[in-house]
């Protein structure tokens, strides 16, 4: 696919092929890729330095075609699930597990470390949302499928899984918490059922999306709430605390979080902050004193309009980040082997990689009750 400005996606059959560049690379023939609500902030034009011609795409599996000189640990003809950071694996970040963080696959930028498919803010590399990638780094985090694993849940591996467990994680959750995530996205929707894996005892989702809540009923066991039905949102999650507040908030929404009309004036309309905050609004304030509010949520740019007043006050502990794949891997390898979550209960939408600008405005519009749509390169159907 190919990237010719905002809400325009194309299709590219003339691209050549990548090539090795580097002694550490590989070539990978993707099997399948994910669309992803990151990608959306991309499609929106909301990432500074999204570059016409850029293919998109950070979820991906494939079959490694090339190999460098270098690389040892991949052979050609490995089925690979390749996470979408980018990381050098030797970087005093790597080597504290912080691969969202790589200081030398991304070095002109100060905040992100290295991406696919995630314009030259994340680092100018080519995504997986085509039929080859060049994999930099390729020992580093590109992780061979075991054999027994569904497909699905391999290229699922590459990103939503890990970040919503990571946003969980971040939370600190204690047994007997009450969590609040706000956003019935893949991210949230994972967010949310990993809660109970780490003790909570109440899961509550907000969204406006009805299909996406009763989804979050039925895969995240969570109750679910649309803010359209209530007057604010704040004051309905007090209330349900006995006014206390919920021990944790999770905000998967990021940047666009529809729902105050001062965060839209702000944002979108005179473009005074880096897209609306509002989920990340409701989540400061929803939060009890001394709560811990969990950001995994992509907000472009790093300015916007906070509520740093309550965090001070509240004495509230802010965790966010990138999600760091590689670290989660072999945990979440033998969540899914063992049966204990199937994360390809969310793909809603299985589409032919010809069709991707299509898949994009489905996604965009939430039409037909997508959650989560999978592309399938015309040379992998039979895969
Ligand atoms: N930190 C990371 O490593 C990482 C990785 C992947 C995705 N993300 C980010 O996580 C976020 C969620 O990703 P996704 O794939 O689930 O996206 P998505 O767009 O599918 O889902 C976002 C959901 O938030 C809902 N929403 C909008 N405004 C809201 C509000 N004010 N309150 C509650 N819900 C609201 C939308 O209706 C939608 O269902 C995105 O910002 C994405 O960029 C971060
Ligand atoms: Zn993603
Ligand atoms: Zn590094």
């Amino acid at each position: 696919m190919n990237f010719r400005g905002p809400r325009q996606i194309r299709l590219d059959r003339n691209r050549p092929e990548p090539e090795i560049k580097h002694p550490y690379d590989a070539i990978v023939r993707v099997t399948r890729s994910l669309i992803c609500g990151s990608d959306l902030h991309l499609y929106h034009g909301r990432v500074p330095d999204t570059r016409v011609g850029m293919t998109f795409g950070h979820e991906f599996t494939g079959i490694v075609e090339a190999i460098g000189s270098g690389v040892q640990k991949l052979k050609v003809g490995d089925h690979v699930l390749v996470p979408f950071n980018v990381a050098c694996g030797t970087c005093p970040h790597c080597k504290q597990e912080l691969y969202g963080n790589c200081n030398e696959s991304n070095p002109e930028a100060t905040a992100v470390g290295g991406f696919f498919g995630y314009a030259h803010t994340g680092g100018g590399y080519d995504g997986g949302q085509a039929e080859y990638v060049r994999v930099p780094y390729a020992d580093v985090s590109p992780t061979v499928i075991p054999p027994e694993m569904d497909l699905e849940n391999a290229v699922l591996l590459t990103d939503v899984v890990p970040t919503g467990y990571q946003a969980a994680e971040q939370g600190g959750i204690q047994k007997g918490d009450t969590v609040v995530v706000f956003g019935a996205g893949p991210v949230g929707l994972m967010a949310a059922r990993f809660a109970w894996f780490f003790g909570a005892t109440r899961v509550i989702v907000i969204d406006h999306v009805e299909y996406r809540l009763e989804f979050a009923r039925q895969f995240a066991f969570a109750e679910a709430y649309n803010f359209r039905d209530m007057k604010d949102p704040v004051l309905f999650l007090k209330k349900t605390t006995d006014y206390f507040g919920a021990d944790v908030c999770i905000d998967a929404v990021g940047c666009d979080g529809t729902g105050s009309f001062l965060q839209d004036l702000t944002g979108k309309g005179l473009l005074l902050q880096a897209g609306d905050a509002t989920a990340l609004h409701w989540a400061i304030n929803s939060v009890k004193k001394g709560g811990i509010v969990s950001i995994i949520g992509v907000y472009g740019p790093p300015w916007n309009l906070v509520p740093v007043g309550s965090l001070m006050n509240k004495g509230i502990t802010v965790r966010a980040n990138q999600a760091s794949v590689k670290r989660l891997l072999p945990k979440l390898i033998d969540h899914i082997m063992s049966g204990r979550i199937n994360p390809k209960e969310i793909i809603t939408h299985r589409i032919p990689l010809e069709e991707v600008s299509d898949a994009y405005r489905m996604f965009s519009s939430k039409l037909d009750h997508i959650i989560k749509p999978l592309l399938i390169p015309p040379r992998a159907h039979a895969i």
